[in-house]
């Protein structure tokens, strides 16, 4: 296959050229490449950009939280992923049974994902104690290609600061990389039953309950634990506010922390609070952890993605139905599910507000969406780039398509998008994942479970 006449986008440059494509890799990139021999399939992408296919870090498909089970299987997640112009998932891991070692889940996700998802997918561990054993295991974890693992700082299985400390300095030996989850657990868990206590039950109160000084502190307290650690890497998933942001630079008014990697979402860079106070319970569609913020918060966000602050945009997808799960919170916040959907949109949001809206560069969109979380999940450069032997996975993306997102539109197996009524310029139109053709014009054309599982490699932090 040769796809010709696009602009080829990478982290580093945006240009004219074509792209060759042989058994699943990228061959040759270049200027004037014609079929070599008959049958060779000729892509022809003039006014389209040609795209790695983006590679989202944060998804929760099939997640089991309490009662409630994410509604996206690994099967219809990729599919929506894969729609959007996503040909990787780096997937979060539920908790397993109280007491459960990490190989448990590591075997329960092989189960969930394998034969079933459509892209190339991998997992994240997930620590919620910390003794010998796990910290034995992990190595052994790491050698199976799951080279990050994931703790909390809040909910019921959070780690303490002395757990935290004996896995950073963990972490650090085995050279693998440690996500967390940044809320400071005793003021939400507060607060939460004082507005509770008042009758204070709305979504607006969700997002009142897990102030962003919840998030600075522990962002905070994290680095601490983490220089004391040796510098181990840490990597603060969907960073919300400007006060984790302040909480970053003032750790070191001098140097800023390069131990510290921070990633956001798109629902943190366009939405805000006002969506809690949506009139018949839609506040709820926007309950997640940490909740949106000010348009303040957005900004500095936006702000600190232009610099290189924050590295990677990921999408937390985690959508529970709307009219089954997410109104159970109608009397009461508390008893609504945590999460909302959001993978199908990452790339055409981040175009649409980052680059056409704000004047985030092409390269600067890939770099945030593909290139860099590749680098930092150890499967770069077989994805994240388009070069000659990395896989052939691919974004044909329309820059000048207007779309108006509707729910009708998505593929995600869930009744709402937070998105809904937003006007895009810019949509995936085509997308090639190994060499396959798996979605054209919005339509899904792959095979099911054609996804193979990523045997990650050790995080590059540079
Ligand atoms: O509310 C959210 N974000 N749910 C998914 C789990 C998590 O904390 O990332
Ligand atoms: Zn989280
Ligand atoms: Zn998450």
């Amino acid at each position: 296959m040769i796809i010709v006449k696009g602009t080829v986008v990478t982290a580093e440059k945006a240009a004219l050229a074509d792209v060759r494509i042989e058994e699943g890799r990228v061959v040759e990139v270049g200027n004037g490449l014609a079929p070599r021999q008959a049958g060779e399939e000729v892509i022809d992408a003039a006014g389209l950009l040609v795209m790695p296919g983006a590679v989202d870090v944060h998804t929760h498909m099939d997640l089991l939280v309490g009662t409630a089970r994410a509604s996206d299987s690994f099967l219809t997640g990729t599919v929506a992923a894969a729609c959007g112009g996503t040909t990787s998932i780096i997937d979060h891991m539920a908790f397993g049974p109280a007491g459960c070692n990490l190989q448990h889940q590591v075997d329960a996700y092989h189960v969930l994902a394998d034969g079933k998802a459509v892209i190339d997918y991998g997992f994240h561990g997930v620590v919620d104690r910390v003794d010998e054993g796990i910290l034995d295991e992990m190595e052994h974890i790491a050698a199976e290609g799951i080279t990050s693992f994931k703790f909390y700082m809040t909910y019921d299985r959070r780690l303490d600061d002395e757990s935290i400390l004996r896995l950073l300095a963990r972490a650090r030996e085995l050279g693998v990389l440690l996500c967390v989850h940044c809320e400071n657990h005793a003021t939400l868990t507060w607060l939460r039953a004082l507005y509770v206590a008042q009758g204070r039950t709305d979504a607006r109160y969700h997002a009142k309950s897990r102030p962003a000084s919840c998030e600075a502190e522990a962002i905070f307290r994290v680095l601490t634990l983490a220089k004391a650690a040796g510098e181990a890497p840490v990597y603060v998933v969907h960073t919300s506010s400007a006060a984790g942001l302040a909480a970053v630079a003032a750790f070191d008014a001098n140097t800023p922390p390069a131990f510290a990697h921070l990633e956001t979402c798109p629902q943190y860079l366009l939405l805000d609070e006002s969506s809690y106070g949506l009139p018949d319970g839609e506040g709820l569609k926007f309950v997640m952890s940490p909740p949106v913020r000010r348009a303040e918060d957005r900004e500095a966000l936006w702000a600190a993605l232009a610099d290189g602050r924050v590295e990677v945009v990921g999408t937390d997808h985690c959508p529970f139905y709307f009219s089954e799960k997410k109104r159970l919170g109608e009397a009461d916040f508390t008893a609504c599910p945590n999460g909302a959907p959001g993978v199908e949109l990452r790339l055409a949001l981040m175009h649409s507000e980052g680059v056409v809206r704000r004047g985030m560069s092409l390269s600067r969109l890939v770099d945030v969406c593909a290139t860099t979380p590749a680098r930092r999940f150890g499967v770069y450069p077989q994805k994240g780039t388009i070069a000659p032997g990395s896989d052939a996975d691919i974004v044909l993306f329309d820059p000048a398509r207007r779309v108006r997102v509707t729910h009708g539109l998505l593929h995600e197996r869930v009744d709402y998008t937070p998105y809904e009524g937003m006007e895009l310029v810019g949509y995936p139109v085509m997308t090639i994942s190994r060499g396959d053709v798996i979605v054209r014009e919005g339509a899904f054309v792959g095979a099911d479970g054609r996804g193979r599982y990523l045997r990650r490699s050790l995080p590059d932090l540079r």
